[in-house]
């Protein structure tokens, strides 16, 4: 039962036995439909022709007066011609239902009640049956014996037509013996060509379902040539429309699995550079200080300052990757509350002012309302930390940063707009990326680590918010950022 079910889904086995059924089911019809036909044409070709035998006897009969005198040597030895040419029976029957003559010699003399007789009696040639018995083997035919009326009338009763009188009627029985004999060798015959055709049949279906299936074969094993990472070539199948999809589809997987992979390795390399820079200003110092005999502590102060400051680099890096990593598990490691946006933008506000001064940058908050929105209140102040914290950072002396806060009835919208060095036009698809900066030796004097936006991307949508820059090199930037007020994801975990 159960290797039966699996045969069955196997794509062969059903284009086999949809070829394998339909050949030999219109192969079977063919042929009984080609016997039945042979058979009823037999059986029309035998009754005409009998018929017309019959109609010349019949005519000799009534010129030679056979009804009222049954004894003519010559008619007699027609009759009997005629059922032996038939292998049947023939009787002739007179207008009150008498057998005239009887071929095999036993029922003359005696009355016929038959409704095929009588009706052949009433109506003349209108009447005229034939009637095929296939049980018994044999044609039952009456024709009437007719007599053209003579000018002098007679029996008024019997006319059928003005001048036609019937007088008689001949009933014949022929066998079709020989008909069923030929249809039984036919058919004999037929059984040996359906067995043929069977065989063929079953040969070809099995050449064909496999030929078929072959492409589906061939890109499974290029799937697991792949899977098992013997190539990781893309795979052409172009037999089939269908194939053909299939091999897209999944060279348009590996692709995606390639870059993945690639930018994995990319990141990889990145880290590690990031983190060996420090490292070897590290190094580098300690190693001036050990090969120098006699240092003065002045010396050693200096050395010792900038090392710590490269530990503070350094930390500062694994920081921000911690923070990329965390971040890149799950949208349910938001923690949603209530948060007084306004009040958030304000707090992460005074805590950069003191590098505005520093910067010598004018930092100005301005608010349309104020905006309650459920986010993750750390996650957010991060967002805001960076996006000021770059406003200042990549600005001019004297410059200034706007920060405005606005919502319509879905979203809450923060724009950072700055008066700084802006970004190049070439650099604006990559400023998201990790460890991504225009200008590294810049971003590095100022303590960037090239994930700040990187971060910040990753926590707004987060938040299923958007971000988006527009920039003038020499002129400005503005960032911003949608967030929706109400978060959708996050609803079970509210209070
Ligand atoms: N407001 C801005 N004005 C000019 N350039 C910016 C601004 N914000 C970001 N950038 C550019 O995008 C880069 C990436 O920013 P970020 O990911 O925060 O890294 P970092 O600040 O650590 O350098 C920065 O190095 C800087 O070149
Ligand atoms: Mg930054």
């Amino acid at each position: 039962m159960k290797i039966l079910r699996y045969l069955f889904r196997s794509l062969r086995t059903r284009i086999f036995l949809a070829i394998f059924i339909t050949g030999i089911l219109s192969s079977v019809i063919i042929l009984y439909a080609t016997l039945t036909n042979y058979e009823e044409r037999a059986v029309n070709v035998n009754t005409l022709e009998a018929k017309t035998q019959m109609r010349i006897l019949a005519n000799h009969l009534i010129t030679n007066n056979y009804l009222q005198d049954p004894n003519s040597g010559t008619i007699s030895g027609e009759l009997d011609m005629l059922s032996s040419l038939y292998d049947g029976r023939v009787l002739i029957i007179d207008d009150s239902l008498r057998i005239v003559r009887d071929t095999y010699g036993i029922a003359e003399g005696k009355t016929i009640i038959s409704r095929e007789v009588i009706q052949c009696l009433k109506k003349g040639d209108a009447g005229a049956t034939s009637r095929y018995d296939r049980q018994n083997g044999y044609i039952e035919m009456t024709t009437p014996i007719m007599e053209t009326k003579s000018l002098e009338g007679g029996d008024v009763t019997r006319a059928v037509s003005q001048d036609q009188v019937v007088r008689g009627v001949m009933l014949i029985s022929i066998s079709t013996e020989p008909i069923t004999n030929t249809l039984r060798i036919l058919q004999r015959k037929a059984m040996i060509i359906e067995i043929i055709i069977l065989a063929v049949l079953f040969g070809l279906s099995v050449l064909i379902a496999d030929l078929v299936t072959r492409p589906f074969n061939r890109i499974t094993r290029a799937i697991n040539d792949v899977k098992a990472g013997y190539t990781n070539q893309p795979i052409r199948e172009n037999a089939y429309m269908e194939t053909e999809h299939i091999s897209n589809a999944f060279n348009q997987l590996l692709l995606r699995e390639k870059a993945l992979d690639d930018s994995r390795q990319a990141f990889v390399a990145n880290v590690s550079h990031e983190l060996k820079t420090p490292m070897t200003s590290i190094k580098v110092l300690a190693d001036s200080l050990t090969a120098q005999g006699d240092v003065p502590v002045e010396l050693y102060r200096d050395f010792m300052t900038d090392i710590t400051k490269e530990i503070d680099r350094e930390n500062q890096i694994i920081n921000d990757l911690l923070e990329l990593v965390k971040m890149d598990k799950q949208v349910s490691a938001l923690g949603i509350s209530q948060v007084d946006v306004n009040l958030l933008t304000e707090n992460v506000m005074k805590r950069l002012r003191p590098l505005a001064r520093r910067m010598d940058v004018e930092l100005t908050f301005e608010s349309a309302r104020q905006v309650t929105a459920e986010i993750d209140e750390i996650k957010m102040s991060m967002v805001i930390t960076n996006l000021v914290e770059n406003a200042i950072k990549y600005n001019k002396e004297h410059g200034w940063v706007h920060v405005t806060l606005d919502a319509d009835h879905q979203y809450f919208t923060l724009e950072v707009s700055d008066s700084g060095v802006g970004i190049p036009e070439d650099s604006m698809e990559h400023i998201y990326e990790r460890f991504y900066r225009v200008d590294k030796s810049r971003s590095r004097e100022i303590g960037g680590t090239g994930l700040g936006l990187a971060i910040t991307r990753t926590a707004v949508l987060m938040h299923r918010g958007s971000i988006d820059v527009r920039s003038r090199e020499e002129e400005g930037t503005v960032f911003t950022v949608r967030i929706p007020l109400i978060h959708l994801a996050g609803k079970e975990d509210k209070t």
